[in-house]
């Protein structure tokens, strides 16, 4: 039985070199009533990832979800509501945060759903509350273990994960470096989200490192790997920290090398993380978020409509995007 026709956006065809908009499309698909335990959600909104590009057609999976051939339906972290439900814990009319097809209509167990307060918006929702402002919040405290005081160092500052780190070492009482690509990204680092050394990586950054940390750096979030890492480790002071967190430049080497006596002298550590080993660390999150003064914000570029799904991620992976790509599904819903 079908809960009626709707729409999913699919892999149309697997990437070249570069993504481009026409690799996906849209497809007319048929929504299922919910079986017991289950809801049919209607998506309100999608915050991409560019870690997905790491699947499609390469049949590799990662953490974040399964290998992706041509025909298949992307998930992304998502925003909906509940329009029909067979499950007690989440009425109609509930609004939810969940990993989503691609899709307008989906039917799915209630239990990979988290009930959201439906006041809260979707920017929110996507940035600071959700995926990529709890891969900064673990990154900086369970891995990091920072402290107040401390000097934090934040690359690719403008991106999803980085404009959430930038606020949110600061509400930890981390003295913040961040670093950007170009003087427009670094002007919004300074003015809007406020901080005090925005560098810019595509100028002399060891430079700009120096003078802006002149005592060393105690801890680093490296979003981008490559040539940033080079600078931050022999920049870190006693008991440093390198955070591996991502590697944004994508750049094909991903060796390190290490002083090894250095790192032993000056008790230096570097390790990686996976946000999803830290899915209890949210109410810490939500509870950092909620206490903020001034408020925390949602650095996000929007997209609306289905039809922009691809030509948003296209745009994602090409770097250029402030904060998280985010694609309004509202005004898409079948009874508009
Ligand atoms: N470990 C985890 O659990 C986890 C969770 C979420 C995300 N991640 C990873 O973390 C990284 C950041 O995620 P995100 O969502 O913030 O990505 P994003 O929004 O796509 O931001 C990436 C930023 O990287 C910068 N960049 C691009 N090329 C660069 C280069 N050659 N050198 C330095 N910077 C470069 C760009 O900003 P500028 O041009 O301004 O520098 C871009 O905005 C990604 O690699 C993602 O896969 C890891």
């Amino acid at each position: 039985m079908v809960a009626g026709t709707t729409w999913a956006v699919q892999l149309a065809r697997i990437p070249g070199e570069r993504v481009e908009p026409e690799d996906f499309a849209l497809h007319e698909v048929q929504a299922r009533v919910p079986a017991p335990g289950e809801v049919v959600v209607r998506t309100d909104a999608l915050g991409l990832n560019a870690g997905l590009r790491h699947r499609l057609g390469t049949g590799r999976s990662t953490t974040l979800g399964p290998a992706l051939e041509v025909d298949d339906v992307p998930r992304s972290d998502g925003v909906a509501t509940v329009v029909a439900s067979d499950d007690l814990s989440l009425p109609e009319g509930s609004r939810v945060v969940g990993l989503l097809p691609w899709a307008e209509l989906s039917t799915m167990p209630a239990r990979e759903l988290l009930r959201v307060d439906p006041r809260l918006s979707p920017e929110e929702l996507l940035t600071i509350r959700g995926h990529v402002g709890l891969t900064a919040y673990v990154a900086l405290t369970r891995a990091g273990a920072v402290k107040p005081g401390e000097t934090v160092w934040i690359s690719a500052a403008a991106g999803g994960v980085g404009a959430c780190a930038v606020q949110l070492a600061r509400v930890l009482g981390g003295r913040v470096l961040a670093s950007a690509g170009g003087p427009e990204r670094v002007r919004f680092l300074a003015d809007e989200l406020g901080v005090e050394h925005a560098l810019d990586r595509t100028e002399n950054l060891a430079a700009q490192l120096d003078e802006a940390a002149p005592d060393g750096i105690d801890l680093y979030l490296d979003l981008v790997g490559g040539d940033h890492l080079d600078l931050a480790l022999p920049r870190l002071r006693e008991r440093g920290r390198v955070v591996l967190v991502g590697r944004a430049a994508a750049t094909p080497s991903s060796t390190i090398t290490l002083d090894h006596p250095a790192m032993i002298r000056r008790r230096l550590g570097v390790l990686g993380m996976s946000v999803t080993d830290h899915p209890d660390a949210l109410p810490d999150l939500l509870d950092l978020v909620d206490g903020a003064d001034p408020a925390l914000r949602a650095v996000c570029t929007v997209w609306h409509g289905a039809a922009a799904l691809g030509e948003a991620f296209a745009a994602l992976l090409r770097g250029r995007i402030l904060g998280r790509a985010i694609i309004d599904l509202r005004h898409d819903a079948a009874d508009d």
